[in-house]
């Protein structure tokens, strides 16, 4: 018998793990579901690549306004597989707001959209913002020319929203123009507010799909 065996049966004999193991692994797949409807688990993949080498940045990023840039350039240059894992968390990134893109425009021309899923859309279009908010606020964290001036072009945007604008560029600049104040509350917002969010919509959106089951075909 094989190591793995014998774990298994270890675990399985205090645990009783070969009925919700065989349950999954034998589940039966809908005839009607295709590639695209990998969309939205890739999407999932996205995220747990950015939550590990998230954290494995913020085991070396400094989030002070002298030291931010310093610290990146320490990641990139001194720390083993620092640019690597750096490189991987910045393209992951884009990878997911893309794959969260198609997944919406699929089910979108599904129509699955419509009853019994109106919540799994609405916490999806949640998640599509909570996904490019990620995006933004973490542009700001390497403090370097491209995201000082991507990030005043974005607050200036938010500004320019009717009735909430000044109000929402206020809350996230902490005062009138980029400063440590600034970077203090992006580095918040990226690493404690959107990933509770994500976590929670998340759980939301899996088990409505769960208990509903993927759409059939109109
Ligand atoms: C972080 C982002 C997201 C993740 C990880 C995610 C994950 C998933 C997964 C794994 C499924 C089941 C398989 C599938 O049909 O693709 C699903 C289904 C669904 N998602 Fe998402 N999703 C995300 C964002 C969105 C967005 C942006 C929308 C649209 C506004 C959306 C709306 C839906 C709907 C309506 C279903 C049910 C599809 C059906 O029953 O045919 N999701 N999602």
């Amino acid at each position: 018998m094989g190591v793995a065996t014998r774990i298994f049966r270890y675990f399985d004999r205090r645990y009783r793990l070969r009925e919700p193991v065989e349950y999954q692994l034998n589940k039966r797949i809908p005839a009607h579901l295709n590639w695209t409807n990998c969309f939205g688990g890739i999407t999932f993949v996205c995220f747990s690549v950015q939550a590990l080498t998230g954290i494995l940045l913020a085991f070396y990023y400094k989030p002070s306004m002298p030291e931010a840039y310093t610290s990146v350039l320490r990641i990139m240059e001194e720390v083993p597989f620092g640019a690597f894992v750096r490189g991987l968390h910045a393209w992951t990134a884009n990878v997911m707001i893309f794959m969260a893109t198609l997944h919406l425009l699929k089910v979108f021309f599904i129509s699955a959209y419509r009853p019994p899923r109106e919540f799994t859309w609405v916490s999806g279009i949640a998640l599509f913002f909570v996904t490019v908010f990620f995006g933004f606020s973490g542009y700001l964290l390497p403090m370097n020319q491209l995201a000082y001036w991507a990030t005043t072009v974005g607050t200036q945007i938010a500004g320019a929203f009717p009735l909430v604008g000044s109000y929402a560029q206020l809350f996230l600049l902490g005062g009138g123009k980029i400063s440590g104040e600034t970077l203090t509350r992006f580095y918040a917002i990226h690493v404690l507010v959107l990933p509770a969010t994500i976590i929670l919509l998340l759980a939301a959106h899996f088990s409505m799909i769960r208990r509903q089951g993927i759409s059939e075909p109109l």
